[in-house]
């Protein structure tokens, strides 16, 4: 949930620091903070409540070699100048991410023993462990600590006179960077895009120790082992604007491309998916937000094409169900992070209970990724956005072609040839939709309720998400079978209803639901792609009229034409739609 960065080497680590806390800054921006360490061994801790931005001129002053910096997504005490990280103890001073769910326990104890704290923080009793701990060795003071501790960490401390970053690292990750005579440690791969020529990824349980001279890692037994280096492929300029206002618009304008990749990558990956999808006989997909959407458009590819009955289920449910898993059971877990904990956690639970788990993911190093059986890739590339956008529509087309896989057809099968098709759409989707004036109705609206059957069902549930994410107007996503059932009590003139069709043989049906939303003072926009639908009522209704494609295919462009409105709509109330308030892209905690 926030954003870890450490640095050790010749460069003015300020300035490092400062870099990778922008970079970081879509994992949590309530509040953010940097300890630098001088030539003579002495910290130098700033912190400031808000965006790092706020921070940012604090750090002109402060020169070293050795720092830390972090930045906030905050679950335990508000955001203020006081529960920003680093927090410290003595000599120690540390950054946190991750939760201590034991800390109040802790705390209790450590103030029996005459400990004063100064913030609400879990991390705090991190900071005091350390310091007592601390008998001249920090990575022993760390290790002895992350002993006690309960939950789940990414852990850098620095002491005092000591020219060293002592890491630990369970269920929040870490990656440690390799440059020309300099070290980095972070979150994850954009804070070290064009920073360095390797990285390396943490295991759960491991320690590290930054000098120097170099990194040395050891495992929860403190034996020194060796974690693969590979290559740094994260560029920086995925972290560039290239002249967009913001980058939930530039992320939407990559979708073609994100889908296009997803389906050239989905070809090298498809034989050992085909392998592993051998003898299964049950389908399971599991996500949260965005990508459970997309877990529900994939629900209905397994059943469409495969003929099998598949449920999808929000993974932070599913894992304190006692779910019925058995053998036989394939688990896709669709994350963009590939660290959202409840999804990481439901998959692991899969896993032990005897299911085959395919990480659906556009993160190849994450926590899904280590412990799947089989990564059907997402190539969407880094989206630095809050709101999931290119990731989404990339997901949708990396299930149904795990779907048809499935189904047992081949990837030259007419459905897989027409998802080629589906970038060019995309691309024009994006050219001709035009939501300027639709967005001012929804951005003056009381509620906005997004109404679609079957796959646009999935659909409108995605949209309404996008469009309170970061417009903050209220509304829901309904089947539009549902709406006469309760929800047309909220329908009057404050109201919106914007309808998806994208099946013709459901046209008819939903209209009706339209007429219904109409006849009782509200408005309606219908975004389609079925010819003459609500050509009755076009005096009345707002019409988007998008590409034809097969209605299984609609997703990927009615999903671009929703995801268009919500941006607009913020940008009519004057949202930020990358760092919507309260969120952070990254939820990794539970
Ligand atoms: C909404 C959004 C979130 C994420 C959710 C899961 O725009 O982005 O709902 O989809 O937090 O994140 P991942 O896909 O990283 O597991």
């Amino acid at each position: 949930m926030c954003g870890i960065i450490g640095y050790v080497g010749n460069k003015n680590a300020a300035e490092e620091v400062r870099e990778g806390l922008f970079r970081l800054e879509y994992r949590g921006y309530d509040s953010a903070g940097a300890a630098i360490m001088d030539e003579n061994g002495i910290i130098s801790v700033v912190k400031k409540q808000g965006k790092v931005a706020n921070l940012a001129p604090y750090l002109d002053d402060i020169s070293g070699r050795i720092g830390i910096g972090h930045t906030r997504w905050a679950t335990h005490g508000k955001p203020s100048d006081v529960n920003a990280h680093p927090h410290s103890s003595g000599k120690i001073t540390v950054v946190h991410n991750g939760i201590i769910e034991n800390y109040a326990e802790l705390k209790s104890k450590l103030e029996a023993c005459g400990e004063r704290f100064f913030s609400q923080t879990d991390s705090e009793v991190a900071a005091k462990l350390i310091n007592r701990n601390f008998k001249g060795d920090l990575l022993c003071a760390l290790a002895e600590t992350v002993k006690v501790l309960k939950g789940s960490y990414a852990l850098m401390a620095i002491c005092e006179g000591v020219s060293a970053i002592a890491v630990a690292k369970y269920r929040s990750s870490v990656i440690l960077g390799y440059g020309d005579d300099e070290y980095f440690c972070a979150s994850d791969e954009p804070a070290l895009a064009g920073k360095c020529s390797s990285i390396s990824v943490l295991e759960d349980g491991d320690l590290a120790y930054i000098t120097p001279d170099g990194i040395e890692i050891y495992d929860d037994g403190m034996q020194q082992v060796i974690r693969d280096k590979r290559a740094n492929t994260a560029a920086a300029q995925s972290l560039d604007l290239c002249g967009y206002p913001r980058y939930m618009l530039k992320e939407l304008y990559e979708t073609p491309a994100a889908v296009e990749r997803t389906v050239k990558e989905f070809n090298a990956a498809a034989p050992k998916l085909r392998e592993a999808l051998r003898g299964i006989n049950r389908i399971i997909l599991l996500g949260c937000g965005t990508a459970y959407h997309a877990g529900l458009v994939g629900k209905r590819y397994f059943e469409a094409f495969a003929r099998i009955p598949a449920e999808c289920e929000n993974a932070g449910e599913f894992r304190y169900k006692n779910p019925v898993v058995c053998e036989g059971a394939a688990v896709f877990a669709v994350s963009q992070s590939g660290e959202t904990a409840d999804t990481v956690e439901a998959a692991r639970l899969a896993r032990t209970l005897g299911a085959k788990v395919i990480a659906v993911t556009n993160a190849p190093n994450s926590a899904l990724t280590r412990l799947a059986d089989v990564v059907a890739p997402v190539a969407a590339g880094t989206e630095i956005c809050v709101a999931a956008t290119k990731s989404y529509t990339a997901q949708i087309a990396c299930l149904y072609l795990c779907a048809l896989t499935f189904a047992g057809e081949p990837l030259t099968c007419e459905r897989a040839v027409a998802l080629t098709k589906m970038p060019a759409l995309c691309e024009k989707t994006l050219a001709s939709v035009n939501t300027y004036s639709i967005a001012n109705m929804c951005a003056g609206a009381s509620g906005v309720y997004f109404l679609g059957r079957d796959v646009d069902y999935a659909v409108a549930l995605e949209g309404s998400l996008k469009l309170k994410e970061v417009s903050y107007v209220p509304g829901e996503g309904y089947p539009a079978g549902e709406l006469k059932h309760g929800t047309l009590a909220l329908i009057d003139g404050k109201t919106v209803c914007v309808a998806l069709v994208f099946d013709k043989n459901l046209a008819k049906k939903c209209e009706n639901a339209v007429e219904q939303v109409l006849s009782r003072g509200g408005r309606a926009v219908v975004i389609t792609n079925v010819v003459g639908v609500c050509a009755s009522l076009k005096d009345r209704v707002r019409i988007i009229s998008l590409p034809d494609c097969d209605k299984f295919l609609s997703p990927l462009i009615s999903a671009v034409a929703v995801q268009k409105l919500a941006y607009e709509t913020a940008a009519v109330l004057g949202r930020d739609p990358d760092k919507p308030r309260n969120l952070a892209k990254s939820v990794t905690v539970e």
